[in-house]
């Protein structure tokens, strides 16, 4: 059997296995938050990262991509993979994911993907909601073994607009960072 999996974070545009096919597309009832705390890639204990889950959300759809992996040995490097880099993120859905905008036919059902749940006793990392102004300050200062928080949401931005996808809640985070940056910049 192939295996599927659904980007809508770092998987977009820094994937990390091999892959026979990439679809652009999109898997519907969520939206993409920046609500998932990072301490491993893109913050540490102290000065937690943020980084993208999905919430559950009626109505919604959630862009991204999903990878085919089909050769055996491919399967398992990635999900031995995909275990580590994906440990904080404590539960896994398998979805349907569509191409084509009425949304009535999937192009795959049962694509994997991993969800950092909003449930504190198995997501400790869980940091839920905030205002913009209190999310953009936390990823300015967050920095973590992947690389400065900053670069981790304007890498995104960038992917989400190049396969067409213009996310409200990541472009006005994105916003507020540039806005406190340039402030930054002023005063020193
Ligand atoms: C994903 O990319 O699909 C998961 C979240 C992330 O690793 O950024």
């Amino acid at each position: 059997m192939v295996l599927w999996v659904f980007g809508y974070g770092s998987l977009i545009w820094n994937t990390g296995f091999h892959y026979d096919e990439r679809l652009v597309g999109y898997i519907e009832g969520y939206h993409r938050v920046f609500y998932q705390g990072s301490t491993d890639h893109r913050g540490t204990p102290e000065y937690p990262g943020r980084t993208v889950t999905l919430q559950p959300a009626e109505e919604e759809v959630c862009w991204g991509v999903a990878y085919k992996i089909s050769k055996e040995e491919d399967k398992q490097a990635a999900i031995s993979y995909l275990e580590v880099r994906e440990k904080q993120y404590d539960q896994k859905a398998y979805v349907d994911f569509f191409t084509d905008s009425s949304g009535s036919t999937p192009a795959v059902s049962g694509i994997l993907v991993y969800i950092g749940s909003s449930d504190k006793k198995s997501n400790k990392n869980y940091l839920g909601p905030a205002s913009f102004e209190e999310m953009a300050k936390q990823v300015v200062t967050a920095e973590g073994p992947s690389g400065p928080n900053r670069d981790y949401l304007f890498q995104l931005e960038k992917a989400l607009l190049q396969l067409g996808c213009k996310d409200a809640h990541v472009m006005a985070l994105a916003d507020e960072v540039r806005r406190i940056l340039s402030q930054d910049r002023k005063i020193s």
